[in-house]
């Protein structure tokens, strides 16, 4: 009532829609945990505490999700950098784009209610190893929290989108940036960082979510022993982290960052912290070849109030092939071997797929959701994985499988109560890894230090590379995963053209929610995996959809629009990948009327221009390129936010001022000037115009086609 006497007043509105606002706190988080008066809302990352992303609300199912529109959407005024979850919180929507620019709109219509940009200096793009995005803000007693990619954590009044409080959670003259969300319990934030591939060693730090006041912090791997004890709620753990490492690790970071999932347990008070891969990748040159290195690739589990060690739980030792174990945890209680089992899950990067019981960190199981070349097994009494002899990195290229870009990363998973699976975006990708030289390895502050080889050091190697890419890019597949947590079994898949597609969101009423790699949004039956509706959105969204009540309607929302290393997997098809800018699009039962705007024709591929260098130019220029410009534009110069291949003649003409001198560093390229002279600027120049050249016959026929 209040609502309708809202919209009738027009502007007056703006100030009184949110102002009925029920404020998150521990009572409404735990009652959108069960039919209660929160399920209707999305108040958390993964939803609840536990991160199911499961909505209890079934209005829209699987009778009827066929008639499933489009009620409105928003532009985010980006063409990447989105890969959030929105939360609703009674009826106000909030939403998080590109520079973690926030905003809140009506969640019924779109209404913008308010905008708070917190103006994140656009040259910081360049330390988030795969784009500027953010997973997500958290909310909290009438706040919105936002961790920004310079490192700020910002409260907001929810209302009016004003600031309120804002602390620096890292040393701004490291390489740390934070992509991840925020999560809020009792009154505290925890967050962590990214940063383990350019040098830095990881932490998660909590603060007071009233005052911004920092009550701990936990370092993820251990500093330089001669600087003694930090100081910090860690100093017990990195006594037993220390013995594990090697060499002079402490000089590049060491790594370990936790950069996206954190979990928050109230039935133990743990906080379980998923942590990342070493720093620098390559395990010859951070740690001599020696040691676990603990706590890379670990669930670490901790007190939530104190930051204590509690246990932890190491996925992968001897990091070699950047396998982080940050991707989503989620909490369950299931019944297994005809015990009811406090639970952890987890499907990491390395292709095994976890149960652990939560209290303990005991293993109770591990089996691999996509064929992979790295262990035999886990081995349950020792927790070990049983790898496979030679797995390590050498000189000589080889090809190894999951692929560094992951059997799933942190695209959100969930689990359905009612079907008793999970459901999640699984690729069958390969690496080609080699690590470089001894003598060629120099780590640069402020770049990406794999210690990788990405050209092949000798031509026959180089040749070997070419190869094994080849037979890489052959066998790649891509699919929706629906797995069973009980069984370690598959129960069905819903498979797509190539890798790529996006987090997942699991109902009441039997339906599962992905945004595909085909650029459209689709629904399947939970239990079978049957699609029943899908819509082409002209984009590949890689977040977590949401789903949410108001008035007694129900909502389905989904940011469109991509960001990520999988983004190199959209320019695989011919010609690149063209998508519209990125929008955050909502769904209803029966709505009619609004349609996306048509994407303008595709532009006809630049033929690149003549090549000025010599071979060992054009070498030189790859591996700066594999080092420097990869991660955002892809392997190889294949697909990317921008295909490198297919510069026009204009791009070419302005390649230095745009690498060099940061021309379009507002929309998220910055300047390498800092780490690039112009004659090395020119090289990877001449390595782009090579690769445009090597492929462009075959592009252009199939563009034709
Ligand atoms: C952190 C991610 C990131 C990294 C790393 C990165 N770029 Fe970019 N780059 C971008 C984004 C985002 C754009 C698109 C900007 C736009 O919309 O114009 C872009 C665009 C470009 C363009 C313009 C292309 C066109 O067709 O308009 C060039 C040239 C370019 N990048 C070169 C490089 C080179 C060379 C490197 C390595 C030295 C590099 N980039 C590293 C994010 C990145």
């Amino acid at each position: 009532m209040i609502r309708r006497l809202a919209l009738a007043l027009g502007a007056f509105a703006v100030a009184l829609a949110p102002a009925a606002q029920a404020a998150v706190t521990g009572e409404t988080m735990r009652s959108a945990a069960v039919q209660g008066a929160q399920s209707g809302d999305w108040m958390s990352y993964g939803r609840t505490w536990d991160e199911q992303r499961y909505s209890p609300l079934d209005a829209i199912n699987d009778g009827n999700v066929q008639r499933l529109g489009l009620a409105w959407y928003a532009d985010l005024d980006t063409y990447h950098g989105v890969e959030s979850t929105p939360l609703v919180v009674d009826g106000v929507l909030y939403n998080v784009s590109a520079f973690n620019v926030v905003t809140a709109y009506d969640g019924r219509d779109g209404r913008r209610l308010w905008t708070f940009d917190p103006k994140v200096e656009r040259q910081w793009a360049r330390l988030a190893c795969c784009g500027s995005g953010t997973r997500g803000i958290a909310a909290w007693n009438g706040r919105i929290y936002i961790a920004a990619l310079d490192g700020r954590l910002i409260a907001v009044d929810a209302k009016t989108g004003a600031q309120v409080w804002s602390v620096q959670t890292f040393d701004r003259s490291q390489a740390y940036s934070i992509t991840g969300a925020p999560r809020v319990f009792d009154g505290k934030v925890v967050i962590g960082n990214s940063g383990a591939d350019y040098g830095v060693r990881g932490f998660v730090s909590a603060y007071d979510a009233q005052t911004g006041a920092k009550l701990w912090k936990f370092y993820t791997v251990p500093g330089n022993p001669a600087d003694g004890p930090d100081g910090e709620a860690s100093d017990s753990a990195m006594k037993i982290a220390l013995p594990t490492w090697f060499g002079q690790w402490w000089k590049y970071g060491g790594g370990g960052t936790a950069w996206d999932s954190l979990v928050y347990d109230p039935a133990l008070h743990l906080v379980y912290i998923g942590t990342g891969n070493g720093g620098p990748l390559s395990y010859h040159f951070r740690s001599d070849d020696k040691g676990d290195n603990l706590f890379l690739c670990s669930i670490v589990a901790v007190d939530a109030d104190t930051g204590q060690y509690r246990w932890h739980y190491q996925m992968v030792p001897e990091d070699d092939w950047d396998f982080t174990c940050t991707q989503p945890m989620m909490l369950a209680d299931l019944k297994i071997g005809g015990r009811n089992r406090q639970v952890i899950m987890q499907a990491p990067k390395n292709g095994f797929f976890y149960v652990l019981d939560r209290k303990t960190g005991e293993l109770i199981s591990a089996q691999n959701f996509v064929p992979q070349s790295w262990a035999s097994h886990v081995d349950l009494k020792t927790g070990r994985p049983a790898m496979y002899p030679d797995v390590h990195l050498t000189t000589t290229p080889k090809l190894m499988t999951p692929s560094l870009l992951a059997a799933h990363s942190w695209h959100p998973m969930s689990y359905s109560p009612k079907t008793g699976l999970v459901y999640f975006p699984a690729m069958e990708q390969s690496t080609v890894y080699a690590r470089q030289e001894d003598d060629a390895f120099h780590f640069v502050p402020f770049r990406i230090n794999a210690g990788y080889d990405y050209v092949g050091s000798t031509p026959e190697r180089a040749a070997l590379r070419k190869k094994l890419q080849a037979e890489a890019n052959a066998m790649e597949k891509g699919y929706l995963l629906a797995w069973n947590p009980v069984t370690q079994k598959e129960a069905w898949r819903a498979p797509y053209s190539h890798p790529g597609s996006g987090g997942t969101l699991a109902t009441a009423g039997n339906l599962v929610f992905q945004g595909t790699i085909e650029r459209t949004f689709a629904a399947y039956r939970a239990d079978t995996g049957q699609k029943l509706w899908d819509m082409p959105i002209d984009n590949a969204p890689v977040g977590g959809p949401v789903t949410y009540m108001i008035d007694g309607v129900q909502y389905v929302a989904i940011n469109a629009g991509w960001n990520g290393a999988i983004v190199a997997n959209l320019g695989k098809g011919p010609g690149g990948f063209q998508v519209s800018p990125a929008r955050l699009l909502v769904f209803k039962l029966g709505a009619k009327g609004v349609a996306l705007p048509p994407l303008p024709p595709p532009a006809a591929l630049p033929r690149p221009p003549a090549l000025q260098a010599s071979e060992d130019v054009v070498r030189k220029g790859a591996q700066l390129y594999g080092d420097t410009c990869s991660r955002c534009h892809g392997d190889g110069a294949v697909g990317g936010v921008k295909d490198l291949r297919w510069m026009t003649p204009e791009t070419h003409a302005a390649f230095d001022d745009i690498v060099l001198k940061g021309i379009r560093a507002d929309r998220g390229m910055a300047s390498f000037g800092d780490l690039l002279t112009r004659e090395q600027a020119d090289a990877i120049h001449a390595y782009l115009i090579a690769r445009g050249k090597e492929d462009w016959a075959d592009a252009a026929a199939e563009q034709h086609k």
